[in-house]
């Protein structure tokens, strides 16, 4: 095993996961600004599994001996339009499981299985972030605008009851 060759594996990983955390939040800090709780709370709840990811990884980077580089991939997209932000979140995430499954490939060659093993776990979530995002694609596509109109009036509702 070339463990340098996993190290910049897991490094390239962490940048992706880095700026997900980072994408996520931004959405987050938007979409609860604007009222829309439901939204809101699902980047939140993504942005924490993906730090979560970046514990992971950096933990097996530390095992191998290396050090953790904390870059980011990108910067932020700056979207405003929850329409929007769910396709980006949707390509986002369609992106890490594509990279993820040519890393897969790169450390079964590099006959590295627990790193292999690892990463093949956190193939398995980002399928259910994408899954969740095109959930929240099809809500938009049957209900169109009437969806953010709901999800204004739960946060009203509970403003209204002093519970915010
Ligand atoms: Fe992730
Ligand atoms: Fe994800």
């Amino acid at each position: 095993m070339n463990k340098e060759l996993s190290i910049k594996l897991l490094n390239d990983s962490i940048a992706e996961e880095l700026h997900a955390v980072d994408q996520y939040l931004y959405f987050h800090f938007h979409c609860e600004d604007m009222g829309y709780d439901p939204l809101a709370k699902i980047f939140y709840t993504t942005a924490i599994t993906e730090m979560r990811h970046v514990d992971m990884l950096a933990k097996r980077v530390l095992f191998l001996k290396g050090d953790v580089e904390m870059r980011r991939k990108e910067t932020v997209q700056k979207i405003h339009e929850p329409k929007e932000m769910i396709a980006h979140s949707k390509n986002l995430e369609q992106s890490a499981i594509d990279a993820y499954n040519k890393r897969v490939k790169e450390l079964a060659d590099n006959m590295d299985s627990a790193t292999k093993k690892l990463i093949e776990n956190i193939i398995v979530q980002e399928d259910g972030h994408w899954d969740d995002f095109d959930t929240e694609e099809d809500n938009f596509k049957n209900f169109g605008d009437k969806y953010l109109v709901l999800q204004a009036i739960e946060h009203s509702k509970k403003a209204g009851k002093g519970e915010e």
